[in-house]
């Protein structure tokens, strides 16, 4: 017996990745157009939280997002950051943030991205990350690999932790973690080459894709914040667990260490000691 109707099911087979990629990259781009053409002007800020921000831009972005994505892939369901953030992962489900770097846009900014991933049956089969503001495009297909403004991109070959450089960012629940927080950058900041905070946990992980980055850490994110750019890390040959670099990283895990792969142990051997 089917537990949905058999029309369904067909099309949830039949994920055409190429031609559903070509589509999602035009998607992703007309939210960039929107968050270019918002940028020039005075943005309208609502707080969720005493640090956490929306735009009326990021819903926007996120209804229009929405709505073509239905048209794209119809019988697909979202996880989006706006709208519809309890939605349990299903058979194809699309995972959004509308922009990824509220502060840094409300603020001027310009890293901010748009955050696509499509899950399919338990794995994340495609991810995009629009950098508008910096005229960045980063995709990846699962098991073809990683590419940014179409050429193919990989993690680096970074194998000394001074001569590494590190990306991490800061939850907006801050008083739950400063002093993990402070431990971290007490305990790396003399052993590396420096940690930026872009303020973008998306570009952070496309960062580590293209290899600008050796190495990316945080606590606390969402799955909106990372979907997109675990599968981009994994496809451009890095590598993603917990902080304990024999967890796997999950939807709901506290922690995500993303690296080249080849300082992950080390890496995680310095987050973890106390
Ligand atoms: C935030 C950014 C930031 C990270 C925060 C996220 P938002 O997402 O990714 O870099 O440090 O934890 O919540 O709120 O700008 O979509
Ligand atoms: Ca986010
Ligand atoms: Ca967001």
């Amino acid at each position: 017996m089917f537990s949905r109707p058999f029309f369904v099911e067909v099309a949830v087979n039949a994920v055409d990745e190429h031609a559903v990629m070509v589509g999602l990259k035009g998607i992703v781009l007309r939210a960039g157009d929107m968050v270019k053409d918002a940028a020039t002007r005075t943005r309208k800020i609502t707080h969720k939280g005493r640090v956490d921000l929306v735009t009326e831009t990021d819903i926007a972005v996120e209804n229009m997002i929405k709505g073509e994505l239905s048209r794209l892939l119809p019988d697909s369901d979202f996880l989006a950051e706006e709208s519809s953030k309890d939605t349990k992962l299903g058979e194809l489900t699309w995972i959004v943030d509308p922009i990824d770097g509220t502060t840094n846009f409300a603020h001027g900014l310009p890293f901010v991205a748009n955050s696509i991933a499509l899950w399919h049956r338990g794995r994340i089969v495609l991810g995009v990350i629009n950098l508008p503001l910096l005229g960045e495009l980063f995709s990846a297909v699962e098991g073809q690999g990683a590419q940014m403004n179409g050429k193919p991109i990989s993690a680096t070959k970074e194998s000394s932790i001074e001569k590494s450089l590190l990306a991490t960012g800061f939850p907006y629940a801050i008083d739950d973690h400063l002093e993990t927080i402070l431990k971290h950058l007490r305990t790396l900041l003399p052993l590396v080459q420096g940690i930026r905070r872009p303020g973008s946990a998306a570009l952070d992980l496309a960062y580590v894709a293209c290899g600008r980055y050796d190495g990316f850490f945080e606590s606390a994110l969402n799955p909106w914040d990372t979907a997109a750019g675990l599968l981009l890390v994994k496809e451009a040959g890095g590598r993603i667990s917990e902080f304990e670099a024999e967890t796997p990283y999950e939807f709901g895990s506290t922690s995500i260490l993303a690296t080249n792969g080849i300082i992950h142990d080390e890496l995680s051997q310095l987050l973890c000691c106390d």
